[in-house]
């Protein structure tokens, strides 16, 4: 399935298909964060996106319209999954709570596990309680307003990639690519 650039989407008596490191978005609410992140998503190496509830969805019909340099640009080593209960698919794994909460680690203290799943909250909500009773570690990032969710992610994933020195590239690797929206290459739509 990887490579494809088709979401995975599955059913609960699937067998566990969870890879490490993974980020989670609970019931995302903007394509264009879903997008942002699974292209965050290849820029550090993750190999997975798993998102909950339906306000977003992959629009592969429109993806069969784009010209073939559009569809096989970059992406394709992001593995999209739609699933609601995502921490299911995991074994061994500890789950990270990325949001504003008392007892929260702050970023900068933040040991990154290495088989860490990171769970991040909806724009307009935050990670619902039943999810952060499934999460081992509470994270977050002390700036003085709510950051946008496709910012934390960055945030999280930079400071993991300097702190674990793990997912960077040499400048001569760099590949350069012009800001692509998630819609013109077909990957989401709002619902
Ligand atoms: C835009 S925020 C949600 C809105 C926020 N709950 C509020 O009341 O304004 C979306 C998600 O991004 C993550 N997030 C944003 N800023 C964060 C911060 N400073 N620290 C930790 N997580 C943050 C959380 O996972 C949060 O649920």
């Amino acid at each position: 399935m990887r490579g494809t650039n088709k979401p995975l989407i599955i059913g609960k008596d699937y067998k566990p298909t969870g890879t490490v490191p993974s980020i989670v978005l609970t019931n995302p609410r903007f394509a264009y964060n879903v997008g942002m992140v699974v292209r965050l998503a290849s820029c550090y190496g993750i190999g997975q996106i798993w998102w909950t509830g339906d306000r977003v969805a992959c629009d592969l019909k429109n993806k069969k319209k784009l010209p073939r340099e559009e569809r096989m640009k970059g992406y394709k080593d992001v593995q999209m999954i739609q699933f609601d209960r995502p921490l299911e698919q995991f074994q061994n794994v500890v789950p990270v709570a990325v949001e504003l909460r008392p007892n929260s680690e702050r970023l900068q203290d933040f040991i990154h596990p290495e088989n860490a799943v990171y769970v991040f909250g909806p724009e307009d909500g935050s990670i619902s309680s039943d999810v952060l009773s499934q999460c081992h570690r509470f994270l977050v990032i002390p700036v003085r307003h709510c950051l946008n969710l496709a910012t934390a992610v960055a945030t999280v994933l930079w400071d993991r990639a300097v702190k674990l020195n793990i997912g960077l590239s040499e400048p001569a690797d760099y590949k350069m690519s012009s800001e692509t929206r998630p819609e013109e290459i077909g990957l989401f739509n709002n619902v």
